[in-house]
């Protein structure tokens, strides 16, 4: 199918007299199969920019949560107040309570909402762990395999369990894969579950291998320096047509991926528009 995918919300933005950039990522999906929205940001950008670019949010049709933390989840609340009752597809885990720790005291990092505040403003939760298709041509990966021995995430994201905080495994970060006729269009919220990971159990279920485009929030910017190193490399054998990133791919990591691919690499910033 074809898409527009438009960058809503994001860390940072270029040239867009009136557009906001907070940490967090949004995007908006015009597909034909109507309009979805990945992630919300925090929720101090979105509305903001929708109307600076000319986005109509009160057609979006349903909203895909790529995992808990709060900035993809801060926009939900704002976003409902324009829509009214909407879908809205997340992992089970989507209320965790989860905290960043290191810092002065731990700081709540998940949903700033209660769901049943979201459900009575007119949510519509649909859970699932699986792969699963949201309409035709339109993919959730659900949980993704952990099978690199590198991609171990962040050790200061944890949930609280009893009064003790445990290394959150982040099994709720999913990404979309949408079906195009150039090919795969890969959209990465954080990508918690690494990008190799990720790449690879979408080539396996989807049974393609191109890559027309991978877009979003790689998580190649916070991780270790191995992790870094090793994800860069793997990723040369994947057949990546563009790549364009976002968030927190930091932007020390994107000029390593522009050196790597060229012409093939692009930022995602608010009002990057992909089109497939
Ligand atoms: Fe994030
Ligand atoms: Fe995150």
């Amino acid at each position: 199918m074809k898409i527009k995918a438009t960058i809503l919300c994001e860390n940072s933005v270029f040239h867009r007299p009136g557009a906001l950039a907070e940490h967090g990522l949004s995007i908006f999906m015009e597909t034909d199969h109507g309009n979805y929205l990945l992630d919300t940001g925090q929720g101090k950008t979105i509305i903001n920019n929708a109307l600076v670019l000319g986005i109509d949010l009160r057609t979006v049709r349903g909203m895909i949560m790529s995992h808990h933390h709060f900035d993809h989840t801060g926009g939900i609340a704002p976003v409902l107040n324009v829509t009214g009752s909407v879908d809205i597809y997340a992992h089970p885990d989507l209320f965790k309570e989860s905290y960043k720790i290191g810092e002065k005291r731990p700081r709540y990092i998940g949903v700033p909402y209660t769901r049943a505040l979201l459900e009575g403003m007119g949510a519509e939760f649909s859970f699932s762990r699986e792969f699963r298709q949201i309409v035709p041509g339109l993919w959730l990966t659900g949980e993704v395999p952990r099978r690199t021995d590198y991609e171990r995430g962040d050790e200061n994201q944890t949930v609280k369990s009893e009064g003790v905080y445990l290394k959150d495994g982040l099994l709720d970060d999913q990404s979309v894969v949408v079906e195009t006729d150039k090919g795969l269009l890969v959209i990465l919220g954080c990508c918690h579950s690494g990008i190799i990971n990720t790449l690879s159990y979408i080539v396996e279920k989807m049974g393609q291998r191109h890559l027309h485009a991978v877009i979003g929030g790689t998580h190649l910017g916070p991780v270790s320096d191995e992790q870094r190193d090793k994800s860069l490399d793997a990723l040369r054998a994947f057949d990546i047509e563009r790549i364009g990133v976002s968030h927190c791919t930091g932007l020390k990591t994107a000029s390593r991926l522009a050196a790597a691919f060229g012409d093939r690499f692009f930022f995602c910033n608010v009002g990057t528009v992909v089109e497939a």
